[in-house]
């Protein structure tokens, strides 16, 4: 697959990131016509992610090239990923990072700059114009599990740990996965889930709505492979029109929507036969 050339830009994120700094930080960045794959690629560190890794994803986000349809995130080696990386709890922190001791002592102004830059690395993966698929085995922990929860669809291995930790280490979630782990589960599971901060395994992944299917480690990719071509069936105009109508509909009333629907109908109908 080529690496992604002089893509046009989509959002207001920062500059395009290298191939070179992408391989330092630990991401693999790869679009083959529609599909654009994003790798986690710190295996040995069971891809610990830190400041660096989600304003990269930011970037990418940011700088996504027009034609890309799919978005695949996935983790080398046994772990999708193990969250933050835990040099943020030590006093040095991540190098040219800092640590949550150095955050903690931020104005509240740029700390709130700073987490929000941290979530666009998340925020874009549920832009209309894509559908993004997360493709989990083994450990989603912390950060892992809401960069799990930030993409549209989560197709598991059955060796899946979901976990979200921050509460067991006194933190929240906040890399924007409270709200569509409350949206696919319901109140209380999410309660329970995060105020326990316990594991997930794959068979209640999948009865719970985490997980849209399970398959064996070994068939991960294949499976991925299927619903890319699945979803590459359906007009793309007409599934970012049906993705805005989905996302939308929680906060419209039955009435809304319905108007919502005629409107979008009938940008469709004039794309498709003039007028
Ligand atoms: N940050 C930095 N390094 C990590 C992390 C992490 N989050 N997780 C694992 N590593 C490193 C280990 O230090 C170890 O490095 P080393 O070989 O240099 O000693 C290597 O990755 C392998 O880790 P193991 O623990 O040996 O791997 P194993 O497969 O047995 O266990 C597991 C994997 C369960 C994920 C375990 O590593 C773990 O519990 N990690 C910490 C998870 C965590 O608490 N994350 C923070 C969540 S909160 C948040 O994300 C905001």
């Amino acid at each position: 697959m080529a690496e992604a050339k002089a893509p046009q830009q989509r959002g207001g994120y920062a500059k395009e990131v290298s191939g070179e700094r992408l391989a330092e930080i630990g991401i693999r960045f790869e679009v083959d016509g529609e599909i654009a794959t994003i790798a986690l690629d710190r295996p040995s560190k069971r891809n610990a992610q830190t400041f660096a890794t989600w304003a990269a994803l930011a970037d990418i986000g940011g700088n996504l090239p027009e034609q890309v349809r799919i978005v695949v995130v996935s983790g080398e080696g046994p772990s999708f990923s193990a969250g933050i990386d835990l040099r943020m709890f030590t006093p040095e922190g991540v190098p040219g990072q800092g640590s949550f001791s150095s955050a903690a002592q931020l104005d509240a102004t740029t700390f709130e700059q700073r987490i929000r830059q941290a979530q666009q690395g998340f925020l874009w993966l549920r832009r209309p114009e894509i559908v993004s698929i997360a493709a989990v085995q083994g450990h989603a922990i912390g950060a892992g599990f809401q960069l799990a929860l930030a993409c549209d669809l989560r197709i598991v291995a059955d060796d899946v740990k979901f976990c979200m930790k921050e509460p067991a280490l006194g933190l929240v979630p906040d890399l924007t996965g409270t709200k569509p782990l409350v949206e696919l589960v319901g109140l209380a599971k999410a309660i329970d889930i995060c105020l326990t901060a316990r594991v997930v395994e794959a068979p209640e992944a999948l009865r719970i709505g985490l997980a849209e299917r399970v398959v064996a480690r070994d068939d991960l990719a294949g499976a991925v492979q299927d619903k890319i071509a699945e979803l590459l069936s359906t007009n793309r105009d007409a599934a970012a029109a049906t993705k805005r109508l989905l996302q939308g509909a929680h906060a419209r009333t039955l009435e809304e929507q319905a108007v919502a629907e005629g409107l979008e109908q009938s940008q469709r109908l004039k794309a498709l036969f003039g007028g």
